[in-house]
């Protein structure tokens, strides 16, 4: 097993794809209303990837058919773009992954469409400070285990009964769309190999906890992609690409401004 450490000359291709990427999810986040159709937005990302001059990672990638996944409510990830419009309460986590320079930038935010329930504010803010929270222990040294610990000491106290998702975890990412170290979300065991692995500057990796309302469980749908929970609750997720850094870490997906309809900010359609 080895987990690369990038080059100074593709940690900035990496910046490049993840400034993209980010750019991509906020053009989303100004664009997304009540009726839209997830295919729309399917169209917005890919047309916005080509206009900048790159790839949408998705499409085609071991025979996903779209450019973006669009997870709807109880759709964990993975989510297919298709005729489904948008409604009022809906939650929608939109996944944009850009390759640029020959390298990926892999980044996602979960969208209110127009008034959130009770229920769906609080599985998505829960996830949103998850990514915060397991980035905050991200340095050279620590290890790969203290992310997932971070988060489940996390949401366990809240005391809400909310689940972490164990299925899927986040990934190294560079010229591959994923690559070593599995970055999980939950706390792992002593035995397990992969918690232990130190971080070392110049490793990029993703954090993306997938937090549900209910039970971690999930199920996968007959068309192979799209992750449901077992439960059908909602589910909300928050990812970014980060570089390991002597004394913490940079977000190579970070945003420059405020994502409208998310971040308490509201949409043109709130
Ligand atoms: N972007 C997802 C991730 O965060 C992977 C999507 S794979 C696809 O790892 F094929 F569904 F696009
Ligand atoms: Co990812
Ligand atoms: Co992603």
């Amino acid at each position: 097993m080895s987990i690369e450490l990038k080059s100074p000359r593709e940690i900035q291709a990496l910046r490049s794809a993840g400034k993209m990427a980010a750019e991509t999810l906020m053009l989303v986040g100004q664009r997304l209303r009540a009726g839209m159709t997830t295919d729309e937005i399917d169209k917005l990302v890919h047309e916005d990837t080509v206009r900048r001059g790159a790839r949408p990672a998705p499409l085609h990638y071991k025979g996903f058919p779209k450019s973006v996944c669009t997870s709807v409510n109880h759709v964990v990830c993975h989510g297919i773009p298709g005729s489904y419009a948008l409604r009022d309460g809906d939650i929608v986590n939109v996944d944009v992954t850009t390759v640029a320079e020959g390298m990926h930038g892999d980044t996602s935010a979960t969208f209110y469409v127009g008034s959130p329930s009770a229920d769906a504010k609080r599985v998505t803010e829960a996830a949103r400070r998850a990514l915060e929270v397991g980035m905050s222990v991200v340095k050279d040294g620590a290890r790969i285990g203290d992310i997932g610990a971070a988060i489940q000491e996390y949401i366990d106290g809240l005391g809400q009964g909310l689940g972490i998702v164990r299925d899927y975890c986040g990934h190294g990412t560079g010229r591959k769309f994923h690559e070593e170290p599995s970055v999980a979300h939950y706390r792992q065991g002593r035995e397990e190999k992969n918690a232990r692995i130190r971080m070392k500057a110049g490793m990029v990796f993703t954090v993306e906890p997938m937090i549900n309302l209910g039970t971690h469980e999930v199920d996968v749908l007959a068309d192979r992609w799209t992750v449901v929970t077992l439960d059908k609750k909602l589910s909300a997720q928050f990812e970014h690409t980060l570089l390991v850094t002597r004394t913490g870490y940079e977000i190579l997906t970070m945003r420059d401004g405020v994502l409208r309809g998310s971040e308490g900010v509201p949409g043109v359609n709130a």
